[in-house]
């Protein structure tokens, strides 16, 4: 039965008027809130270490890059150039866009900074966002971060294979398991030859006629991209289609093996993807991308990608200078680190907690805390509340190891109450000799962990 107008009016009239309009963020866009860090920080570190370790220097590009840029590099017939850029045109009359992937801004610097007068290879590394506006999914979003590590200047498979390996104990390290899916798409000549194989093949049996719409757009203008369509019945097709590494020259072959052969050397476990050509334009030789374990590719999204690309510095205006990379993202990672346990650090264990009782002793709490700060001691407060009892709840939610309290009785007699958090023994110490006694009781706390380990050493 319809409600009554009248009464869904006073209801309405009930409910408070509120003052101004409130906003949620764009779709396809995510807030990174307090806890989810701990994953930020893991990854990062990691990403970070592992880069210095195989020694790539970190570099920062801008957000916002010419349009043409990427029309000339990713390619203007792939998806990202033609249907997600956030393109613009500036206020001063110029074509820009927010960058959507990283290799195009990276080149252009290592040209406009003249990095090949530099000892080759240049290795470099960036961390940062970027923007797609692609249909927002689960692991999908218009904004994402990605770790993208790039080696200039280096035609060998080496390069290829360390590439891989680096990428390969990113994820291994952070305890995801992932499986590595590599193929070969050879040089320009190859590519040529290929396709005038997978034309031949979709013109056979029909074939041609039952490819969906989009396929058909790609048979004329990047027949490559059918390999990696995937639409049911375009899918199906693909069982029998020719295999590209069939198409190799010497060179490629070669290179092609050579990098197979150190992945088996290092016992990096890989599967050879005849159907993986990757969706942007550069690419030559090594194309490779890596997938969460057991996940059907149909159904998931890949956590990373990569490959060579040796002809782009030259077309963006730099000398002829090979080049491979990978990609890797952000927000898929930390979604997978979180499936697994891998133990997190508590930035605030075995921290001296503050906590104080009245105005009197706040303030004199406050210069505790710079003077403990300043002396290297991990500290914690939280002097916007008065009650005892909610501020030792703190100190135990963050793991404190000691509770200094500070009471008008202590101001008055010049002490402090040390408690320590696990036993509730509470000792009075002269104000004077808290930072002392502090040093001296974590350094002790430190020793009983060390014989600890060593113990477990000795009993493992
Ligand atoms: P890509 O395959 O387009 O390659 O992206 C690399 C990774 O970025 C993907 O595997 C995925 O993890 C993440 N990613 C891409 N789009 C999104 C999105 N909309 N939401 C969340 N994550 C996403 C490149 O970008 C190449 N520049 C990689 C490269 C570097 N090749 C050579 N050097």
């Amino acid at each position: 039965m319809p409600r009554p107008a009248k009464k869904i009016a006073k209801e309405k009239e009930a409910q408070p008027q509120k003052k101004y309009k409130s906003y949620a963020r764009l779709r396809g866009m995510r807030d990174v809130l307090f806890d989810e860090y701990k994953y930020w920080d893991l990854v990062t570190n990691k990403a970070v270490d592992l880069s210095r370790t195989y020694g790539f220097k970190r570099i920062e590009t801008p957000a916002l890059e010419s349009l043409e840029l990427y029309e000339k590099s990713t390619g203007e017939s792939s998806d990202i150039v033609s249907k997600e850029m956030y393109s613009f045109v500036d206020k001063s009359g110029e074509k820009i866009a927010l960058r959507p992937e990283g290799t195009p801004g990276l080149v252009r610097a290592y040209v406009e900074h003249g990095m090949f007068n530099l000892p080759q290879p240049v290795k470099m590394f960036l961390i940062g966002p970027f923007f797609r506006h692609d249909k927002p999914q689960s692991g999908r979003y218009r904004q994402f971060s990605q770790f993208n590590l790039e080696m200039f200047g280096e035609p060998s498979p080496v390069a290829d294979a360390q590439i891989i390996l680096i990428a390969y104990n990113f994820f291994k390290e952070l305890q995801v398991p992932v499986q590595i899916q590599v193929n070969s798409i050879g040089c320009k000549d190859d590519r040529k030859s290929y396709v005038s194989k997978l034309l031949d093949f979709y013109k056979e049996r029909g074939r041609k006629s039952k490819l969906c719409q989009d396929c058909r757009k790609r048979l004329v203008k990047n027949p490559l991209r059918l390999l990696d369509c995937k639409e049911e019945k375009c899918a199906a097709m693909l069982a029998d289609v020719p295999q590209i590494v069939d198409s190799l020259c010497d060179d490629c072959r070669n290179h092609f093996i050579k990098v197979l052969e150190y992945l088996d050397e290092l016992d990096i476990p890989y599967n050879l993807n005849p159907l993986l050509v990757r969706g942007l334009d550069y690419y030559n030789k090594t194309v490779f991308e890596i997938w969460p374990l057991g996940e059907d590719q149909a159904r998931q999204a890949s956590l990373g990608g990569g490959g060579r690309y040796d002809e782009l510095v030259e077309q963006m205006g730099g000398r002829p200078t090979p080049a491979c990379g990978f990609g890797l993202g952000m927000e898929r990672t930390i979604a997978k680190v979180k499936e697994t346990n891998i133990p997190l650090k508590n930035h605030n264990e075995d921290c001296i907690f503050i906590a104080q009782l009245g105005e009197q002793s706040r303030r004199k709490a406050f210069l505790l805390f710079e003077e403990l700060r300043r002396s290297g001691i991990k500290v914690r407060q939280m002097f916007t509340k008065d009650s005892l009892k909610a501020q030792l709840e703190e100190a135990n939610k963050l793991g404190a190891k000691f509770s200094l309290i500070l009471g008008q009785k202590e101001i008055i007699d010049g002490t402090v109450l040390i408690r320590d958090m696990e036993s509730g023994i509470q000792e009075v110490v002269d104000y004077k000799k808290i930072r002392t006694e502090l040093e001296k009781r974590l350094a002790n706390g430190e020793k009983r962990e060390e014989l600890r380990n060593e113990n477990l050493e000795v009993r493992s």
